[in-house]
Parts: structure tokens; sequence; C-alpha cells
């Protein structure tokens, strides 16, 4: 899709639709002109009556007939003005995008100055407004063959219109950043929704070589005989039960001073959990191919990067493997030596990834990072915890966490702090080996992130658990059932915000 800009009378707009946001309020007096302007139409009976009245996602399509050059006026509710943020208009435009794809309109033009609020950055609105639109189009329809003409339509071409040229900058800005940042999303829900069969480490590899090469990024990728070089242990344990074999994924981006010490990213990437010798109970098993959400989020994030020419220096490691029960596979009662040199004593095979991260958190030491951001589908208790509405954060610097909520709150992917105090420590103690890698029920995601932090040499860092922000169940607004990106836009906003 392209978005356009243009700067005009938006009243003569030759388009199929126009699309118009509307607050509550509007709908008794104030800018009820402008839509009396757009439409040529007094709709007040229509507000009067409550067939619309502006509530949030709430829509309300008009056919204009010939003497207008707009065929069709969608109005969108924007809800309460005083209770307008980032997040409800992207959710506003999302909602409107799907319904215009559900009536097959191709290409359609925004009312822009309709969605500004007063005190609000023209240019963030802008860009939220393209986020929502360009998100909500996105499907992954690769092996839908049969009938086409059934389902809904891409979008083509949206222009954001004002009639005020002083927005012209904002305009632009705004979206091409949207643009730009929601390529990569839309790269790392492809990532994600991709099947099992089909993106094995190798395909993660080959994926991330191809952006590499495409925006100027440094891929280098270690494959097996590599990481038995380098001694991870942990690693290697995961992937031994799976016929095909590990990788790690290191991606460079260099905006800035090639002797800054980078921030580091670091993502999960189990192309599928079975949950190896403990393994999963059948029902819903297919899910787990989302289980590499944090390594798409990584690779996703380096793409957006790149695309926006951040000045920074950032790294990406993502530890890749498919952990499945065989022959080979390890066993609960084994021990592993990971990279550090700890050993691990392994109670439960589906504690899996924690096992990669660990290695990948040793080997981000090498970097010598300012700090290290890790994601992952880690546990099924951050479902429990927190739902789908928030990730889970923890880490070892207040001020790292804090900066990243507040990306979360921007971004709308929002993250909830939870508590990592040395008492949980007891929880993964092992009688045998150095730690063990699984505490049992209590405390699910923070004993986790404790497994995590033993790995954690000196430098900031903050975990990520996406288990339940990672895929989309439900579908609405700008997120389509299945992968959601979940990382890229947040992690975009913290580096792109991120202070000196
Ligand atoms: N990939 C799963 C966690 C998960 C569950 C992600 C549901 C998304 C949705 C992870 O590898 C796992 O199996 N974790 C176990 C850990 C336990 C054995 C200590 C879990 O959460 O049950
Ligand atoms: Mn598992
Ligand atoms: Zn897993």
């Amino acid at each position: 899709m392209k978005i356009e800009v243009q700067i005009g009378p938006v009243s003569e707009k030759k388009t199929p639709c126009l699309l118009v946001g509307v607050c509550e309020e509007e709908t008794d007096k104030a800018r009820k002109e402008n839509i009396l302007r757009l439409t040529g139409r007094d709709l007040g009976k229509i507000f009067e009556e409550r067939e619309f009245a502006g509530k949030h996602q709430q829509t309300l399509l008009l056919h204009m007939g010939a003497e207008r050059g707009c065929r069709r006026v969608l109005l969108v509710g924007l809800g309460k003005t005083e209770a307008i943020n980032i997040e409800k208009i992207r959710r506003a435009a999302g909602s409107a995008t799907n319904l215009l794809k559900g009536i097959r309109v191709h290409s359609f033009a925004v009312d822009v100055t309709s969605f500004l609020s007063e005190g609000d950055a023209p240019e963030e609105t802008i860009r939220a407004l393209g986020e929502g639109i360009l998100l909500a189009d996105y499907r992954f329809e690769r092996y839908q063959t049969e009938n086409a003409d059934e389902t809904p339509v891409a979008i083509e071409n949206v222009d954001f219109c004002s009639n005020d040229g002083s927005l012209e900058r904002a305009l632009r800005t705004g979206a091409g950043m949207a643009q730009s940042v929601c390529e990569a999303v839309c790269f790392a829900r492809d990532l994600v929704n991709e099947p099992g069969n089909v993106k094995s480490p190798e395909y993660l590899a080959q994926k991330a070589q191809e952006i590499a090469a495409k925006v100027g990024l440094k891929c280098t990728v270690l494959d097996k005989a590599d990481l038995v070089k380098e001694g991870m242990g942990a690693l290697l344990g995961v992937a031994q039960g799976s016929a095909r074999e590990p990788r790690l994924i290191v991606l460079e981006y260099v905006g800035a001073d090639p002797d800054e010490d980078p921030v580091v990213l670091v993502g999960k990437g189990v192309v599928f959990d079975s949950g190896g010798i403990s393994l999963k109970p059948a029902d819903k098993m297919d899910e787990m191919k989302m289980d590499m959400a944090g390594g798409a989020a990584v690779l996703g994030t380096m793409l957006a990067i790149s695309n926006l020419v951040l000045p920074r220096r950032v790294v990406g490691i993502i530890p890749v493997v498919e952990n499945l029960p065989s022959g080979t596979a390890i066993r609960p009662g084994d021990i592993l030596t990971s990279l550090s040199g700890k050993t691990i004593e392994i109670l439960n095979t589906d504690a899996e990834g924690r096992l990669i991260l660990a290695d990948a958190l040793t080997y981000a030491s090498r970097y010598n990072p300012s700090m290290v951001i890790d994601l992952a589908t880690l546990t099924g208790a951050c479902i429990v915890a927190l739902g789908h509405e928030a990730s889970a954060v923890l880490g070892n610097d207040s001020d790292l966490i804090g900066a990243l909520m507040e990306s979360g709150e921007a971004t709308g992917e929002r993250l909830w702090e939870l508590p990592l105090w040395d008492d949980y420590h007891e929880l993964m103690k092992s009688e045998v080996a150095d730690v063990k890698n699984s505490g049992g029920r209590p405390a699910g995601t923070i004993s986790a992130a404790v497994f995590l932090k033993k790995f954690v040499n000196d430098y900031r860092w903050a975990h990520l658990d996406i288990a339940g922000t990672a895929w989309e169940y439900k579908g609405g607004h700008y997120r389509p059932k299945g992968g959601t990106g979940f990382g890229v836009r947040l992690l975009t906003h913290f580096l792109v915000n991120l202070a000196d």
C-alpha cells in the first residue's frame, strides 16, 4: 500500500471513499459543520437518533451519489474528545480500514484534520493514522489459493488530505515514519505466521541474510559446527532432538560511531516448540509455531531502524532451534554445560526458551553492550498473570525498565513490571547442578527471569515475556488474527528516543 500526501480542498477530492474522524461531542455542534461541508448533508437526525454517535470505533458509511467527487464518506468515531489518545486513533483507523476492505474498496482518502486534536503533535497523530491503516491492511494469504474474489481486498492507495498547507511537513514525516516501521512489523508478522514446516532455523537465517543485504546490515550466521566450537551446550541441548540443525543469527547495524557500545537485542527463536520429551498436550500445539516471535521482533526492529537511519549502534542476536522429542532429544534429568560454563539441570524439556537465551545472553557480552534487551514467548504463566493486554518486563535497571514502559504506552505495546527480588532465587536452585531449568508452578514468569539473570553479566538488562501478546486470537482493529509483530514498534520507539 502507498500513502500519498495531498494539500487542497478536501471537499472536492475525487475518491471511492473519504474517511472522516468524528468525536462524540462533534455530533451535536462544533465540527458538525465540517461534516456538512464534506458531505453536503445535515446529519442531525442520524446523530439525534443515535444511529451514529461518534463512539470510539463506531462507523457510518454514507453513499454520496453522482453529484460529489467522493462516492462515499465513512465516518469513524473517536469517542469523547477529552479521552482521545494516540492508541484510539490507531484503533479507529484500523476499524475503518477493515470495513473498507470488507466492501472491497481498493483506495480511499483521509480527511486528516478531522483526526487532529488540540495539544497533540500533528505528526504523532498522522503517524498513528498511518499505522492503524497499514497494520489493519495486513493479511497472511500466501497459502490461500481459492475463493480470492470473496475475501476482503488489500488497500492499494491511501491519500492523506488536508486543506491546511502548514501541515504538509507533519503529513510527510508522519506518513513516512508509519510506512518505515509498518513494513518491519509486517515482515515480523509474516515470519511468525509462516508454518513450522517452512521456517526451519536455516530458513530464518536466510531471511535475516536477505534483509541484511537489502538494507545494508552486517549479518553473521553461526551453524551447528560453529556452535559446537563455541561451546553453546545449552542451545545445542535443545536443538539435538530435531533433524533440523540450529543457527545463531547476529545482525549488526552501525548508524553511529562504530566504537559506541551497542544496544544488544536478543530474541527467542524456537521455530516450533512441541515441548520435547516433556511433550505438550496435542490441543493447540499448532500455536507453538509462534515461539520464534521474539526473534521475529528483533529482525523486524533491525529492519525498522535501518529504514529510519537511526544514529545508533545496535546488535541483534537470535538463537534459532526446533524443540522436538526424538531418540536424540535431551531428557529430564540431563545436565547441560552452557557457554558461560555454568551447568544446568533439565527438569522439564519444555522450558527450552531460557536455555537458548542463556547462551545468547552470554554471547552478548562480547559486544560490550551498553544494555541488553531480550524478548521471548517464554512462559504460559505470563498469560495467566497479564492476559493478552500487556507483556511482562523484568530486569536489573529501573531506568531502563521505566523507559521501555514509556515506549510501551506510546506505541500501544504495553509492558507491566514484575518483581525480581533475590527471595525468588531459591526457586531455581538445583541439588546437582548450578541451576535448574524449571522452578515449578509458583511465579513462573519470575522464576524464568531468575534463570536468565544467572547468565546476565554486568550489563544493564531487561527481559520482555511476550507469550501473551505475540499472537492475536480474536482479531480486531489494527491487529488481524495471527502474529502481531509485537515488539517492533516498541523497540523502535525506545531506540529512537534513547537519550545520549
Ligand atoms: N513457548 C512456551 C511458552 C508459551 C506458552 C508461549 C503459551 C506462548 C503461549 C515455553 O517454551 C514453555 O513451554 N514454557 C513452559 C515452562 C515450564 C515448563 C516451566 C510453560 O510456560 O509451561
Ligand atoms: Mn516450551
Ligand atoms: Zn517455548
